[in-house]
């Protein structure tokens, strides 16, 4: 009974982490069926620190600009000030569980930064950097 109780327990605790995982690997699939990947962590991290023209608005972006350099620190909002949580799931468990919540901020965030869409390999490379943070 005791091992019954256990087995439940360590099932219950490993759940958030699979919950990540699939919504992570569900967009990840998503972005392959469009003809994207292999993705990499090390691509992710070079876009996720890179200053990326906007043209549309004739300035420099970058996704570190309102989530910082530091993934496991809270972040700030460039324009409105407020606080952001960390990205980094190892400290923020609710990070990347729901794949409508990601698709909405890629798109927002991508479009404040790029000036357009990410790719599906943007998207994948990132997601595969910061998943493991
Ligand atoms: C102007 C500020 C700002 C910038 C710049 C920014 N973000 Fe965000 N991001 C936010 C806010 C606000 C949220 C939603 C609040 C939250 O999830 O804590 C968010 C959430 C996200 C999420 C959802 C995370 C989840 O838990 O599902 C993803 C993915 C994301 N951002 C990716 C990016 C990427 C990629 C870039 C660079 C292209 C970027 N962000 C740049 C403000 C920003």
């Amino acid at each position: 009974m005791r091992r019954i109780i256990l087995s439940v327990v360590v099932l219950l605790a490993a759940m958030p982490v699979l919950a990540s995982t699939s919504a992570v690997s569900q967009l990840q699939s998503k972005y392959q069926a469009a003809g994207a990947g292999p993705f990499t962590a090390a691509a992710g991290q070079a876009f996720w620190n890179t200053k990326h023209n906007n043209s549309k608005v004739g300035k420099q972006r970058d996704c570190t600009g309102c989530h910082t350099k530091n993934l496991k620190s809270m972040g700030k909002h460039v324009k409105t000030g407020k606080e952001i949580k960390p990205m980094a799931p190892s400290v923020n468990p609710e990070r990347f569980t729901d794949a409508k919540k990601v698709k909405k901020w890629f798109r927002r965030n991508c479009k404040w930064v790029l000036g357009r869409e990410c790719t599906a390999q943007e998207k994948g490379d990132v997601l595969q950097f910061l998943s493991i943070q």
